[in-house]
């Protein structure tokens, strides 16, 4: 394999060094010699990070390829920075079996962009009734080390301290999508004065801090971890706070829309706003960007979830839940934590990378920037500002909150073991490219 030589980038945000990557791996950091034909990219006054981990992606593939496939959503995450993500479960077939679990990670592979760890099911068919055959998958090629019911909660206490306790003797990580379904019968936003002011029915944040609360306690009483998706509410910051202090193994992440955007934005009944768990309110948004420079939140999570056209221009109660993700996260952590100040570069290579690597363990994701680990790497042009526009995205589906809006700082290249996988906008092997252009 060729050599790539970074020139003049700045790792963390700290003084510009030249860093040379050769077979996969990182070969010499500061005095470089590089060999005549190595690719050389001009990197003065970007910041270099260990590439992006996901943990909370939806590929569509199989089942919605009309609106992502692992191809096209592996083109969004290298353009995003990513190097790893994690293909959630509530695909069709659901990823319940090592079939599908095991086609997820070899079509990642195939593709070669961005390593995809596909998620297992907790339950069979997603149904909250029935543990997935959790060891098979763990075993299989795609070695599923996380497991997830996401769009489902597992409600039933009984299954979910079954499955902890079946996690934890197997070494892998259940992540809770929060949300007791009692409560959000009918439910299309978050329940407060905006929702019922425009006549939506309400989410509460009861419904995701119950079952915060109550895995919180089954986590402590199994001995075992259980990671929080996308915690959307100051309870259920308050809640993790409490859990870690009392020394219950729990993890949380945030989706950069639950800390951009807040449901003042539902005021046109536009559907691109509707996600679930819904968009909070400005002091929720608040507490989550605080509490992820204090590390009570640990990490970013896109919640990448592309939907068809059809399934969002339509009337609110009937569209569906979810929104783009992965090639705006880096520009609004950027915007919503480094530029006020709550994160340092370090920081960003601590939420986007480096804790949601340890959290499923991962070995050769989120390394340090240092001879001899993994080419794994990000370069962020912190100086850029770039307009979104949907239909320029990678992504099949192609609507967005974040269409028009104008976000600071750009992924300008990313790397997965010494090999180029997005540079200046374009994915590698993008086959809208070749074709001329998206
Ligand atoms: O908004 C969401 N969309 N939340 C989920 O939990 C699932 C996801 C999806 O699959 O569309
Ligand atoms: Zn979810």
């Amino acid at each position: 394999m060729g050599e790539v030589l970074i020139k003049g980038a700045r790792p963390y945000g700290e003084e510009p060094v030249d860093v040379l990557i050769r077979d996969g791996v990182i070969a010499a950091i500061g005095a470089v010699e590089a060999a005549e034909d190595a690719e050389v990219i001009e990197a003065s006054g970007q910041i270099l990070l260990p590439g992006f981990v996901d943990l909370h992606t939806h590929l569509r593939e199989p089942g919605r390829e009309d609106t992502e496939t692992i191809e096209t959503g592996s083109a969004a995450a290298a353009l995003g920075g990513y190097t790893a993500v994690f293909a959630m479960a509530n695909t069709n077939p659901v990823a319940d079996s090592v079939v599908v679990t095991d086609h997820v990670w070899r079509r990642g592979q195939e593709v070669g962009l961005v390593d995809v760890f596909p998620v297992g099911a907790v339950t069979v068919g997603l149904a909250g009734k029935q543990l997935a055959e959790m060891g098979t998958m763990a075993a299989g090629i795609g070695r599923v080390r996380m497991f997830s019911d996401d769009g489902h909660c597992v409600y039933d206490p009984l299954i979910m301290r079954r499955a902890l306790e079946y996690a934890n003797s197997l070494g892998v990580l259940i992540a809770q999508h929060a949300e007791e379904p009692r409560l959000t019968i009918g439910a299309v936003a978050h329940e407060g004065p905006n929702a019922a002011r425009l006549g939506l029915a309400g989410w509460p944040r009861a419904a995701e801090e119950s079952i915060v609360a109550r895995d919180a306690l089954l986590a402590r009483d199994a001995g075992a971890r259980v990671h929080i998706c996308h915690a959307s509410t100051e309870g259920t910051v308050e809640l993790v706070k409490w859990a870690k202090a009392q020394g219950i193994s729990i993890t949380a992440e945030v989706t950069p829309h639950h800390l951009l955007l807040d449901d003042s934005r539902l005021e046109t009944y536009d559907a691109v706003n509707k996600v679930n768990p819904p968009l909070r309110e400005a002091t929720d948004a608040a507490a989550l960007r605080q509490a992820l420079a204090d590390g009570v939140i640990d990490c970013v999570a896109t919640d990448h979830a592309p939907h068809a056209e059809q399934d969002k221009c339509c009337e609110f109660a009937a569209a569906r839940p979810g929104m783009l993700g992965l090639e705006t996260a880096l520009s609004i952590i950027v915007q919503t934590m480094v530029q006020p100040g709550l994160l340092d570069w370090r920081g960003v290579a601590r939420v986007m990378s480096e804790r949601p690597a340890e959290i499923v363990g991962l070995d050769e994701h989120g390394r340090p920037i240092a001879v001899g680990e993994p080419g794994n790497l990000t370069l962020v042009d912190p100086e850029a500002t770039w307009t979104v526009r949907g239909n320029e995205l990678a992504s099949i589906a192609n609507n967005t909150p974040f269409e028009a809006m104008t976000f600071p700082a750009r992924v300008t290249a990313t790397l997965l073991r010494g090999r180029v996988t997005a540079r200046e906008g374009k994915a590698v092997g993008d086959r809208r490219w070749d074709a001329g252009g998206p």
